[in-house]
Protein backbone atom coordinates (compact mmCIF):
# COMPACT_ATOMS: atom_id res chain seq x y z
CA UNK A 1 0.00 0.00 0.00
CA UNK A 2 1.07 3.57 -0.88
CA UNK A 3 0.13 6.28 1.62
CA UNK A 4 0.61 9.88 1.89
CA UNK A 5 1.48 10.87 5.49
CA UNK A 6 0.23 14.20 7.27
CA UNK A 7 0.18 15.50 10.69
CA UNK A 8 -0.43 18.58 12.63
CA UNK A 9 -2.21 20.72 9.86
CA UNK A 10 -3.14 23.40 11.91
CA UNK A 11 -5.89 25.34 10.07
CA UNK A 12 -3.06 26.45 7.55
CA UNK A 13 -4.77 25.92 4.27
CA UNK A 14 -2.12 27.71 2.17
CA UNK A 15 0.00 24.85 3.22
CA UNK A 16 -2.13 22.35 3.27
CA UNK A 17 -2.72 23.65 -0.01
CA UNK A 18 0.41 23.45 -1.16
CA UNK A 19 1.31 19.80 0.07
CA UNK A 20 -1.67 18.45 -1.39
CA UNK A 21 -1.04 19.61 -4.57
CA UNK A 22 2.81 18.77 -4.11
CA UNK A 23 1.20 15.10 -3.79
CA UNK A 24 -1.03 15.10 -6.47
CA UNK A 25 0.85 13.24 -8.83
CA UNK A 26 1.96 10.64 -6.33
CA UNK A 27 0.42 7.41 -6.54
CA UNK A 28 -1.38 6.90 -3.35
CA UNK A 29 -3.87 4.14 -2.12
CA UNK A 30 -4.83 5.92 1.62
CA UNK A 31 -4.32 8.80 3.51
CA UNK A 32 -3.00 8.79 7.18
CA UNK A 33 -3.89 11.67 9.00
CA UNK A 34 -2.02 12.33 12.43
CA UNK A 35 -3.77 14.45 14.05
CA UNK A 36 -4.38 18.02 14.99
CA UNK A 37 -6.34 19.40 11.94
CA UNK A 38 -6.69 22.47 14.05
CA UNK A 39 -5.91 24.74 16.25
CA UNK A 40 -3.53 27.79 15.49
CA UNK A 41 -4.02 28.53 12.37
CA UNK A 42 -7.03 30.43 11.05
CA UNK A 43 -8.54 28.32 8.67
CA UNK A 44 -9.74 24.92 10.73
CA UNK A 45 -13.67 25.17 8.60
CA UNK A 46 -11.32 24.86 4.87
CA UNK A 47 -8.68 22.26 6.30
CA UNK A 48 -11.41 20.25 7.86
CA UNK A 49 -13.42 20.38 4.25
CA UNK A 50 -10.22 19.48 2.13
CA UNK A 51 -9.86 16.26 4.71
CA UNK A 52 -13.69 15.41 4.13
CA UNK A 53 -13.15 15.84 0.41
CA UNK A 54 -11.09 13.03 0.74
CA UNK A 55 -13.31 10.76 2.14
CA UNK A 56 -13.08 7.42 3.46
CA UNK A 57 -9.55 7.03 1.89
CA UNK A 58 -8.51 9.25 4.63
CA UNK A 59 -6.88 7.29 8.28
CA UNK A 60 -6.91 9.22 10.91
CA UNK A 61 -6.35 9.65 14.50
CA UNK A 62 -6.89 12.77 16.61
CA UNK A 63 -4.82 15.22 18.29
CA UNK A 64 -4.66 17.17 21.38
CA UNK A 65 -5.86 20.17 19.31
CA UNK A 66 -8.46 18.78 17.55
CA UNK A 67 -10.12 17.40 21.38
CA UNK A 68 -10.06 20.66 23.00
CA UNK A 69 -11.57 22.32 20.14
CA UNK A 70 -14.25 19.97 20.40
CA UNK A 71 -14.81 20.70 23.75
CA UNK A 72 -12.36 23.08 25.51
CA UNK A 73 -12.97 21.85 29.16
CA UNK A 74 -10.64 19.07 27.97
CA UNK A 75 -7.23 19.48 28.38
CA UNK A 76 -7.46 23.38 27.29
CA UNK A 77 -5.09 24.14 30.88
CA UNK A 78 -2.18 22.42 29.20
CA UNK A 79 -1.92 25.04 26.86
CA UNK A 80 -0.31 28.40 26.67
CA UNK A 81 -2.34 30.97 26.61
CA UNK A 82 -1.89 31.41 22.97
CA UNK A 83 -2.66 27.96 22.26
CA UNK A 84 -5.77 28.09 24.14
CA UNK A 85 -6.87 31.38 22.56
CA UNK A 86 -6.64 30.01 19.28
CA UNK A 87 -8.48 26.34 20.50
CA UNK A 88 -11.06 28.67 21.63
CA UNK A 89 -11.49 30.89 18.58
CA UNK A 90 -11.36 28.07 16.29
CA UNK A 91 -14.22 26.24 18.46
CA UNK A 92 -16.53 29.28 18.20
CA UNK A 93 -15.89 29.31 14.16
CA UNK A 94 -16.26 25.63 13.26
CA UNK A 95 -19.30 24.87 11.33
CA UNK A 96 -21.78 21.84 12.86
CA UNK A 97 -20.93 19.63 9.76
CA UNK A 98 -17.13 20.24 10.60
CA UNK A 99 -16.90 19.85 14.56
CA UNK A 100 -18.81 16.82 13.39
CA UNK A 101 -15.94 15.33 11.65
CA UNK A 102 -13.38 16.30 13.67
CA UNK A 103 -15.70 14.10 16.41
CA UNK A 104 -15.64 11.50 14.83
CA UNK A 105 -11.89 11.18 14.48
CA UNK A 106 -11.07 8.13 16.97
CA UNK A 107 -8.17 8.27 19.52
CA UNK A 108 -4.88 6.84 18.58
CA UNK A 109 -3.22 4.46 18.35
CA UNK A 110 -4.47 3.17 15.08
CA UNK A 111 -3.80 0.13 13.49
CA UNK A 112 -3.81 0.22 9.93
CA UNK A 113 -1.73 -2.86 8.75
CA UNK A 114 -0.45 -6.17 10.80
CA UNK A 115 2.60 -3.94 10.84
CA UNK A 116 2.03 -0.44 10.84
CA UNK A 117 0.25 1.40 13.74
CA UNK A 118 -0.25 5.23 13.84
CA UNK A 119 -0.47 7.58 16.87
CA UNK A 120 -0.69 11.10 17.40
CA UNK A 121 2.10 11.78 20.27
CA UNK A 122 3.31 8.56 21.38
CA UNK A 123 1.24 4.77 21.28
CA UNK A 124 0.21 5.48 24.72
CA UNK A 125 -0.88 9.17 25.19
CA UNK A 126 -1.76 11.51 22.45
CA UNK A 127 -0.32 14.52 24.66
CA UNK A 128 3.13 12.74 24.98
CA UNK A 129 6.21 14.11 23.28
CA UNK A 130 8.85 11.95 21.64
CA UNK A 131 11.91 14.24 21.31
CA UNK A 132 14.69 12.06 22.60
CA UNK A 133 15.49 8.76 22.47
CA UNK A 134 15.42 7.93 26.13
CA UNK A 135 11.60 8.48 25.40
CA UNK A 136 11.84 6.85 22.45
CA UNK A 137 12.63 3.74 23.82
CA UNK A 138 9.94 4.14 26.52
CA UNK A 139 7.17 3.78 23.56
CA UNK A 140 8.79 1.38 21.67
CA UNK A 141 8.34 -0.84 24.73
CA UNK A 142 4.72 -0.66 23.95
CA UNK A 143 4.76 -1.47 20.30
CA UNK A 144 4.93 -4.51 18.73
CA UNK A 145 4.22 -3.56 14.70
CA UNK A 146 7.89 -2.44 13.31
CA UNK A 147 6.60 0.95 11.85
CA UNK A 148 4.98 3.28 13.89
CA UNK A 149 3.86 7.17 12.23
CA UNK A 150 3.51 9.87 15.30
CA UNK A 151 3.52 13.63 15.21
CA UNK A 152 2.66 16.39 17.71
CA UNK A 153 6.22 17.86 18.21
CA UNK A 154 6.05 18.98 14.67
CA UNK A 155 9.77 17.95 14.41
CA UNK A 156 10.62 15.40 11.35
CA UNK A 157 12.61 12.39 12.15
CA UNK A 158 13.06 8.97 13.02
CA UNK A 159 14.21 6.73 15.76
CA UNK A 160 15.06 3.11 15.04
CA UNK A 161 15.26 0.34 16.97
CA UNK A 162 17.44 -2.84 16.52
CA UNK A 163 17.86 -5.87 18.66
CA UNK A 164 21.18 -7.43 17.83
CA UNK A 165 22.15 -10.82 19.68
CA UNK A 166 19.85 -9.78 22.77
CA UNK A 167 21.41 -6.33 23.07
CA UNK A 168 18.98 -3.34 22.37
CA UNK A 169 20.61 -0.02 20.14
CA UNK A 170 18.57 2.78 19.63
CA UNK A 171 19.39 5.97 17.44
CA UNK A 172 17.52 9.10 16.25
CA UNK A 173 17.70 11.38 13.29
CA UNK A 174 16.33 14.36 12.36
CA UNK A 175 15.49 14.37 8.82
CA UNK A 176 16.27 17.65 7.12
CA UNK A 177 16.56 18.57 3.18
CA UNK A 178 13.87 18.97 0.49
CA UNK A 179 13.62 15.39 -0.37
CA UNK A 180 15.14 13.00 2.09
CA UNK A 181 14.60 8.66 1.46
CA UNK A 182 14.78 6.15 4.14
CA UNK A 183 15.02 2.44 3.43
CA UNK A 184 13.28 0.05 6.71
CA UNK A 185 15.27 -2.80 7.96
CA UNK A 186 12.26 -5.56 7.94
CA UNK A 187 14.43 -6.59 11.33
CA UNK A 188 14.01 -3.37 12.87
CA UNK A 189 11.80 -0.78 14.27
CA UNK A 190 10.77 2.40 13.63
CA UNK A 191 9.25 5.56 15.05
CA UNK A 192 8.60 8.07 12.10
CA UNK A 193 7.44 11.89 12.93
CA UNK A 194 6.28 13.24 9.35
CA UNK A 195 6.58 16.65 10.59
CA UNK A 196 3.77 19.35 10.66
CA UNK A 197 2.02 20.44 7.58
CA UNK A 198 0.75 23.75 9.27
CA UNK A 199 3.59 24.53 11.69
CA UNK A 200 7.16 23.29 11.57
CA UNK A 201 8.93 24.03 14.73
CA UNK A 202 12.80 22.88 13.09
CA UNK A 203 13.65 25.79 11.76
CA UNK A 204 12.65 24.83 8.41
CA UNK A 205 9.38 27.16 7.20
CA UNK A 206 8.39 25.01 4.55
CA UNK A 207 5.52 22.29 4.97
CA UNK A 208 6.63 18.81 5.82
CA UNK A 209 4.85 15.71 4.58
CA UNK A 210 5.91 11.86 4.16
CA UNK A 211 4.71 9.54 1.71
CA UNK A 212 5.12 5.65 2.57
CA UNK A 213 5.09 2.56 0.45
CA UNK A 214 4.63 -0.61 3.06
CA UNK A 215 5.63 -3.40 0.23
CA UNK A 216 8.26 -1.24 -0.50
CA UNK A 217 9.41 0.01 3.23
CA UNK A 218 10.19 3.25 2.24
CA UNK A 219 9.48 6.04 3.58
CA UNK A 220 10.06 9.42 1.80
CA UNK A 221 9.85 13.34 3.37
CA UNK A 222 9.00 16.62 1.40
CA UNK A 223 9.31 19.74 2.57
CA UNK A 224 7.17 22.09 0.40
CA UNK A 225 7.26 26.10 0.18
CA UNK A 226 3.83 27.67 0.69
CA UNK A 227 2.49 30.78 0.73
CA UNK A 228 3.31 31.71 4.61
CA UNK A 229 2.76 35.45 4.04
CA UNK A 230 -0.89 34.59 3.01
CA UNK A 231 -1.34 31.84 5.99
CA UNK A 232 0.11 34.95 8.37
CA UNK A 233 -2.53 37.60 7.48
CA UNK A 234 -4.73 35.11 7.85
CA UNK A 235 -4.18 34.39 11.41
CA UNK A 236 -3.76 38.31 12.09
CA UNK A 237 -7.15 39.60 10.28
CA UNK A 238 -8.96 36.55 12.68
CA UNK A 239 -7.36 38.77 15.88
CA UNK A 240 -5.46 35.38 16.49
CA UNK A 241 -1.92 36.36 18.58
CA UNK A 242 0.73 37.93 16.16
CA UNK A 243 3.26 35.20 18.12
CA UNK A 244 1.12 32.56 15.73
CA UNK A 245 0.99 34.25 12.54
CA UNK A 246 5.02 35.44 13.07
CA UNK A 247 6.17 31.97 14.53
CA UNK A 248 5.70 30.76 10.55
CA UNK A 249 8.10 32.71 9.03
CA UNK A 250 10.75 30.95 11.23
CA UNK A 251 9.21 27.22 11.55
CA UNK A 252 9.55 28.00 14.68
FE1 LIG B 1 0.24 19.82 16.87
Amino acid sequence: MKYLVISDIHGNLEAFRAVLAHAARKRRDAVLFLGDAVGYGAAPNQVIERLREMGAAVIGVRGNHDRVVIDPGEGAVFFNPHARRAAHWSSEVLTAVNRRYLGSIPIGPRQVEDDLIICHGSPTDEDEYLFSEMEAQAAFAHVTASVTFFGHSHVPCVFERAEVEGQESLGGMLLRGTRVVIDLDPSRQYLINPGSVGQPRDRDPRASYGMYDSAARRFTLYRVIYNVEAARRRILAAGLPHLLADRLLHGA
